[in-house]
């Protein structure tokens, strides 16, 4: 029922909430532009072709060499607390990978005492090849998971593409589900929604080869707002602090109200950085 009446409060909203101006933002160069334009070829080509070998899975080792004590001392930890070895599954990158993850949640769930229901319906926004729905699974136990990926046809210099290695991490993992959509265009309502590093500035968009038709910040957490069902949460995670303070302002000008925010000082991989975590709720 609640999801009904979100829903159509969704049509009114869509229609009614403007979207932010993308190309003609102060800070873009003419060779910003021209990057674009060329990520822009291979983004549209990617997207035409659609290539895919099928589902790729990498092969694990079932350990993680070059750990170090403090390292091998929380992986250990979220093992036990968690009932999970990412590594049985997963080579040592991508298994570490997920033990990150999972240590940021973990710690910020602590930190925030967080509640989260079991059996969620939870979608992550942006997901690349899905690397991480390990962790998502283990953290939420969630009645269904989604992963939602805009250049999720991409393709890799070994000839495989981003959904095929999506498919492969997501291979055994119970009701979860990857697709390829623009999520500003997606109208699918969530409990949970996830967003890790979301690009709320231009240049890290270009850094990632896209082009900058997809910035569009605004319009992504308008719609992440809108697919929120009434008392779900959104859960972002950005950089640093300063990347949060500027999603922060952009999350309030769609209308999500902040709920609790975690500086994750101890990170399990080393970073530059703390990663941010901030909770949301619809105003
Ligand atoms: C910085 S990357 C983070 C990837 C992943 N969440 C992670 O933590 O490794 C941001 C991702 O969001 C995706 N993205 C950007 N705009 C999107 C949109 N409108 N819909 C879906 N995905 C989008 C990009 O293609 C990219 O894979």
């Amino acid at each position: 029922m609640n999801i009904l009446i979100k829903q159509a409060r969704l049509g009114i909203h869509d229609k009614t909430k403007p979207t932010s101006p993308k190309l003609t933002r102060p800070g873009i160069t003419l060779t910003d532009r021209i990057r674009s334009g060329y990520h822009r070829i291979w983004y549209e080509a990617t997207q035409a072709l659609r290539w895919s070998r099928g589902t790729y899975r990498e092969t694990p080792i079932g350990t993680h060499p070059h750990l170090t004590p403090s390292q091998q001392n929380r992986i250990e930890e979220l093992s036990k607390s968690y009932g999970i070895r990412f590594e049985l599954r997963y080579p040592p990158e991508t298994s570490l990978f997920n033990y990150g993850y999972l240590d940021l949640l973990d710690r910020a769930q602590k930190s925030l005492n967080w509640n989260i229901p079991q059996q969620q319906h939870v979608c992550d926004v942006g997901s690349a090849n899905f690397a991480y729905a390990a962790a998502l699974q283990a953290f939420f136990l969630p009645s269904q998971l989604v992963g939602t990926e805009v250049d999720g046809h991409r393709l890799y210099c070994n000839g495989r593409s981003r959904i095929d290695y999506a498919q492969g991490h997501i291979q055994d993992l119970p009701h979860t589900h990857y697709i390829v959509a623009d999520y500003r265009q997606y109208q699918h309502p969530a409990d949970i929604i996830t967003v890790w590093y979301p690009f709320v500035t231009p240049k890290p968009l270009l850094a990632w080869r896209l082009p900058l038709s997809l910035f569009d910040p605004a319009a992504l957490f308008a719609k992440i707002a809108n697919n929120l069902v009434i008392g779900g949460t959104f859960v972002m995670i950005n950089h640093s602090p300063t990347e949060a303070s500027v999603a922060h302002s952009i999350a309030e000008s769609v209308g999500l109200v902040c709920k609790g925010q975690y500086v994750h000082h101890t990170s399990l991989r080393p970073r530059a950085q703390p990663a941010v975590l901030t909770l949301w709720q619809q105003s």
